[in-house]
């Protein structure tokens, strides 16, 4: 459980802290009063990682050097620590993660506080790049999974690297097999591990119960194998980059009438906003079956958007797990729920 979050130049906050409800807190603020940010700050403490900054220094307060999160989540005191690069100099030292007070690494830091995030913005892992429904995949897993994260860390980390061989190769018109060999194994091997656990959760999600929307994921999946890398090899050296991997994975949402549709395509606005609370509503499912408990639930501003009968299945949710719920008006929660929430006013 989440008890409270202190937050130092971070994003538009100096210097604050806030308590939670075990059960529902509703954050109610105008435009641009801070509860983007405030969740956004939680859910750093819960994955390590913004669910929105393009890089990491734009979470510190305009003109500040260093930021600070911390957060009391059971008997841990959870902190990230934000610099701006100045301090260090490459992309890795931008962020410090520590529990009670000692140093961690992200893979070991992450998994202190399971949470599911939904927001408006979640609409673009239906229409947008194939970019976000990887990374919907990764934060899923990566919450539940440390050998997820660590096979994640290391395909990329590998990728990288047999990306420069492959461009250096290209560039000459030879490849020296020797070179490839270690790095080769590395994204197969760790390649494999994420492919195998995507697959895990797609089953989960198409043998699951759908009581907001009908549909089914469809897994694209590009398989990475000695074999394959093998097949893309001249392709590969045309292009000079890795051609077949979880790196070039892509799911679509088929809702089912008639035949099978792809939402992205033929779902009306309403139908994309459905699957995406269904797709969000099993990720919180997914988390719960994985970890034996209920991770902490954010909705950022969600009701603006979504019609009365669906915010009462959404407030139906809430009282399953702790919550934090941040809106510009608290006239979207009827009274009998108001009344069971802490209610912080910014
Ligand atoms: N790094 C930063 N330093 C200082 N202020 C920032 C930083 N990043 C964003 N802000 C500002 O923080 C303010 C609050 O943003 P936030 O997204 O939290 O608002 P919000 O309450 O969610 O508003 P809305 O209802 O419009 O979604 C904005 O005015 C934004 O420009
Ligand atoms: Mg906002």
């Amino acid at each position: 459980m989440l008890k409270s979050i202190f937050l130092q130049n971070f994003r538009s906050y100096k210097k604050d802290d806030f308590e939670f409800s075990e059960n529902s807190t509703l954050i109610v603020g105008p435009n641009t009063a801070g509860k983007s940010n405030l969740l956004e700050a939680i859910f750093l403490i819960s994955t390590g990682k913004s669910n929105r900054a393009g890089i990491d220094p734009q979470m510190i307060h305009f003109g500040k050097e260093i930021g600070r999160v911390k957060a009391q989540v059971d008997d841990l005191e959870l902190e990230v620590v934000l610099t701006n690069g100045n301090l260090g100099g490459n992309k890795s030292q931008y962020k410090k993660f520590l529990i009670n007070g000692v140093a961690k690494r992200r893979v070991d830091f992450e998994g202190n506080l399971p949470a599911v995030l939904f927001s408006p913005q979640d609409l673009d892992i239906i229409v947008d790049s194939p970019t976000l429904r990887r990374e919907f995949l990764n934060n899923v897993l990566e919450q539940v999974d440390r050998d997820y994260r660590i096979a994640n860390i290391s395909f990329v980390k590998a990728l990288r690297q047999r990306n420069a061989l492959l461009e250096n190769a290209h560039d000459s018109g030879t490849k020296n097999p020797k070179h490839f060999e270690y790095w080769d194994n590395q994204v197969i091997e760790n390649g494999q591990i994420i492919t195998k656990k995507r697959e895990e959760f797609i089953e989960f999600v198409n043998s699951s119960l759908k009581d907001i929307f009908e549909f089914e994921i469809s897994y694209d999946k590009s398989e990475i194998s000695q074999l394959r890398l093998l097949q893309y090899e001249r392709e590969e050296l045309a292009a000079g980059v890795t051609l077949v991997g979880p790196h070039r994975d892509d799911f679509s949402l088929l809702m089912k009438n008639h035949d099978l549709h792809d939402v992205r395509y033929f779902g009306s606005r309403g139908q994309q906003r459905l699957a995406i609370l269904q797709l969000k509503s099993l990720e919180l499912e997914y988390v719960e079956k994985v970890l034996g408990k209920k991770p902490l639930l954010i909705l950022d501003d969600i009701f603006s958007e979504l019609d009365s009968s669906h915010i009462k299945l959404i407030l139906e949710q809430i009282g399953k797990q702790q919550t934090i719920i941040s809106t510009t008006h608290k006239e979207f929660v009827s009274a009998k729920y108001l009344k069971k929430m802490k209610v912080i006013k910014l």
